[in-house]
């Protein structure tokens, strides 16, 4: 678990990152979401530790990050979101050095390797110069760099910037391996629709401060006190609709032959018995989808602090 309290960094008078309370529970894939200048890249290097906070604490599991920053960086895997120029380095000779700064034996070193640029899909560009990597390749080969002590926790800064759509795809998948494989991971981006689908919970920061946190349910609800469904009835629209007008927690029904949307207050027990209810009065459900397209609203409505 990653726990942050009272985070504060102040670059002379300017607070970047103001009074941040942030919690990782073990095995999240945790987004980090806020418009440029928000405070992302600087709470992502202190929790790191190649930045200092002002005051407040970091916790991984149950090490204070600010008094044993060895412990904490073997925890920890860092990519940063811009990565410098390597003149006539290699792949292999890339990763290399790395797991030498790490302290890998030569057969581990091999093994890791190896295991690594499987898994960023890179293994048929071990003889190629870094240099010469697209970019979406050295990002992915900067993933790997951050994987080489083999760390429990993965701090991604911007992963899949400047990636083209496949790409990003293709980080994504990375990113859900790894979540397989027990990493719990931490990952900032600026576009809220985009991390939706692959993070278990996300934080939206605005000018150093957590707006808005919980898991992206919790934070369509909160936001608009509803969440949007959408289902589809083989027969009986008519009778379908009547039945959804006296359900208490259905509000703004609209019909479409036969699709029906409308917006559900409840909790997804609350859901099931909808369910339940419509079938056992003979309504024939073909479909019945949870809405999740109004996150870019969202986003856009929180990060204007309209919310509380
Ligand atoms: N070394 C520094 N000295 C002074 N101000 C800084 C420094 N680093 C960052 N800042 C300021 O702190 C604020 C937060 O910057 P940060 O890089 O953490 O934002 P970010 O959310 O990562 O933005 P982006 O989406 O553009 O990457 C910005 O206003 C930035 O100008
Ligand atoms: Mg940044």
């Amino acid at each position: 678990m990653i726990k942050i309290e009272n985070l504060t960094k102040q670059y002379g008078k300017f607070t970047a990152v103001d009074n941040l309370f942030l919690e990782i529970k073990e095995g999240e894939i945790f987004g980090f979401v806020g418009p440029n200048g928000a405070g992302k890249t600087t709470t992502l290097k202190m929790i790191s530790t190649l930045l200092k906070p002002t005051s407040g604490n970091i916790f991984i599991d149950d090490i204070d990050v600010s008094k044993n920053i060895k412990e904490a960086r073997n925890s920890i895997g860092y990519m940063p979101d811009f990565f410098g120029v390597y003149d006539n380095l290699k792949v292999d000779e890339y990763l290399e050095f790395y797991a030498d700064i790490a302290g890998l034996n030569k057969a581990d070193k091999k093994k890791m390797l190896g295991e690594l640029l499987e898994l960023v899909d890179l293994s048929h560009k071990v003889d190629a110069y870094v240099d010469s990597l697209s970019r979406g390749m050295k990002q992915r080969l900067c993933l790997a760099r951050s994987l080489i002590h083999n760390p429990r926790f993965l701090i991604l800064d911007e992963p899949a910037s400047g990636m083209d759509p496949r790409a990003r795809v293709q980080m994504k998948d990375i990113l859900r391996e790894l979540k397989r494989m027990g990493k719990t991971i931490l990952i900032s981006s600026h576009i809220l629709p985009e991390l939706a689908e692959l993070c278990t919970s996300i934080g939206i920061i605005e000018r150093g401060k957590i707006v808005i946190s919980g898991t992206v349910d919790e934070i369509m609800k909160k936001v608009s006190g509803t969440n949007g469904v959408r289902i589809k009835v083989l027969n009986n629209t008519e009778k379908a609709i009547n039945l959804l007008m006296e359900e208490p927690l259905v509000s703004d029904i609209y019909d479409n032959d036969n699709i029906i949307e409308f917006g559900f207050s409840g909790n997804e027990e609350d859901m099931a018995n909808l369910i339940k209810r419509l079938v056992l009065k003979e309504i024939s459900l073909a479909s019945f989808n949870p809405l999740q397209s109004n996150l870019e609203e969202i986003f856009m409505q929180v990060t204007k602090g309209d919310v509380e």
